[in-house]
């Protein structure tokens, strides 16, 4: 069962994450437009794995009785100056959904939560990961920096990515 506050949170928190999809495949579509496939796949990648974190919370709410109340989601940044502009973009972003994550753990500390606090812990450790690549792919961006063959090696890379979809419980 989760309180009021709690439940009001987890709904925000619905809309952050749908939010990072929404902003990730405005990146993708501007990195088609721009000649760069690589970082598309990159960003729709991203795209889904957002929805995921979504849709992870929608399914926690519904499980605990909840209702899922959903908001508008707000227009996405479509104006970027580099591919080095996008990904500051994302890890700044990213560093928003950390403290968004972070203020749901104090209250569900607070609140003695301790469904809720578990449930969090994989967006924590998430967190780290995806602020991790967002940091790696920063840094190399910074070494091919006016490289156009370094950008399109690196263009290469990132159209491997794949999206895995989550294992499912079977319950
Ligand atoms: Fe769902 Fe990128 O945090």
């Amino acid at each position: 069962m989760l309180s009021e506050k709690m439940l009001e949170r987890l709904n925000e928190q619905i809309n952050n994450e749908v939010y990072s999809a929404y902003l990730y495949m405005s990146m993708s579509a501007h990195s088609t437009h721009i000649g760069l496939k690589g970082f598309a796949n990159w960003f729709m990648v991203q795209y889904q794995e957002e929805m995921v974190h979504a849709m992870k919370i929608y399914d926690y709410i519904n499980d605990q009785g909840g209702q899922v109340l959903l908001a508008a989601i707000k227009e996405p940044l479509t104006e970027f100056e580099s591919p080095l502009d996008m990904f500051e973009k994302t890890l700044t972003h990213e560093r928003f959904i950390t403290g968004c994550i972070n203020d749901l753990v104090d209250l569900a500390v607070e609140e003695k939560d301790h469904a809720t606090n578990i449930f969090l812990q994989w967006f924590v450790t998430e967190q780290i990961e995806e602020e991790g690549n967002d940091n790696d792919i920063i840094a190399r961006l910074k070494i091919v920096e006016g490289d156009g063959n370094g950008l399109l090696m690196l263009d290469k890379e990132l159209s491997t990515r794949v999206f895995t979809p989550p294992v499912s419980s079977g319950a």
